[in-house]
């Protein structure tokens, strides 16, 4: 009965109809990505069936529809758990004898063009022992692409995206300027800082390049600039904050790395984060406190509803199962609270790649009161 089922669903998934809105996640997260895409779905009223891979998640149009005003309604920078977003056509089992033909027979029969071709893999060991034979592959299947018309030097920015899923499966997706993450694989590579006290350094650095405009660092990560930094030791969120040349409260009641308080640019607080004020209000409140998304988000709407910081970087640390849930409820939360107390604001949350069983929540305050 079940398969039988499968078939009947089957059946209404046309091989050239992008029908399936694919995004990418970090591996063990495809769950809270699906919902995500599920929740959109639901609200712009449209029945779906979810799927999942190891690294990826998707819904496809129950009727075999194409998703493209789906996709195209939900911006990027508004999905938490998703790393990528494509439409998508249904996944091609290809035959290791010839595994281009195929994949070009599909994207003439649907009629795509695009200005460039991505290979991708899931972000998994089996992903990554694909990345071999997935550049092998680039130029021969650039070369048919381009002599069939759907590669060309003008094509409204789309880009053609390759998820090999394995050897002989391949999952084609498409992307649009302005809606999707310009990375390859939707992941930001960032070098570790030799002298940064610690790892999680890059989730602040990450966290910026995110949701900071490049062409606002300058001003908004600005020289003199005074910050707090809850749960602060041994110090890589502060270092990040120090590098920009900021002076900062570093709370926390562990050691905090020596080299970073001989900068003169620390003061060192053994307080509590959740009950801490700061002496005047500050342009960036951070905090990587490992505590309930409750606790750390009560704490936060204090401060933004007393305006003591212009702008606020956290982690939501999520080891519960229903994480998009979670993280839904507390950001509904935050922004009901924010707006009945007239806090003009915009909130932005995202999973980041340096992040693991947590999210990075962005504020910023929009009107200088
Ligand atoms: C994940 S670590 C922070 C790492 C830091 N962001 C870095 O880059 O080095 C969490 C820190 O929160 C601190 N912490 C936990 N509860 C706290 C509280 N109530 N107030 C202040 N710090 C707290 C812990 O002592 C710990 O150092």
């Amino acid at each position: 009965m079940h398969g039988h089922l499968i078939l009947e669903w089957g059946s209404l998934v046309s091989q050239t109809v992008p029908a399936t809105w694919l995004v990418y996640c970090r591996a063990g997260f495809e769950r809270d990505a699906q919902a995500e895409l599920e929740h959109h779905a639901e609200q712009g009223g449209i029945c779906v069936k979810g799927h999942t891979g190891e690294g990826w998640a998707s819904v496809t149009h129950i009727n075999g529809d194409t998703i493209n005003l789906l996709q195209r309604d939900v911006p990027f920078a508004q999905l938490i758990f998703a790393r990528q977003s494509l439409v998508a056509l249904p996944a091609l089992t290809l035959s290791r004898e010839d595994r281009l033909s195929a994949i070009a027979g599909q994207v003439s029969e649907a009629g795509w063009n695009f200005e460039s071709i991505w290979h991708e893999t899931p972000d998994t060991n089996e992903g990554k022992s694909l990345v071999r034979l997935a550049k092998a592959l680039t130029r021969p299947l650039e070369i048919m692409l381009k002599k069939r018309g759907g590669l060309r030097r003008k094509a409204g920015g789309r880009r053609l995206h390759l998820l090999w899923l394995s050897g002989d499966q391949v999952q084609l997706g498409m992307s649009f300027p302005g809606n999707r993450s310009e990375l390859s694989g939707g992941i930001r590579r960032l070098r570790f800082p030799s002298r940064a006290p610690s790892r999680s350094t890059l989730k602040l650095e990450e966290a910026w390049h995110e949701f900071v405009p490049r062409d606002e660092w300058d001003a908004c990560l600005a020289e003199g600039m005074q910050a707090a930094d809850l749960g602060a030791a041994p110090g890589g969120w502060t270092w990040q904050l120090v590098q920009r040349g900021m002076y900062v409260y570093a709370i926390d009641n562990g050691p905090m790395d020596k080299a970073l308080m001989a900068t003169g640019q620390v003061d060192h607080l053994a307080a509590d984060g959740f009950v801490w004020e700061p002496p005047q209000r500050l342009d960036w409140l951070v905090c990587d406190i490992v505590d309930k998304p409750s606790r750390v988000l009560a704490m936060m709407e204090r401060w933004l509803v007393r305006r003591w910081c212009r702008e606020a970087i956290f982690n939501l640390k999520l080891p519960m199962k229903q994480r998009w849930q979670e993280v839904q409820r507390g950001l509904g939360a935050l922004e009901h609270a924010l707006k009945q107390a007239d806090v003009n604001a915009t909130v932005a949350c995202r999973h980041l790649y340096h992040d693991r069983e947590e999210v990075t929540v962005h504020v910023r305050l929009l009107d200088n009161r």
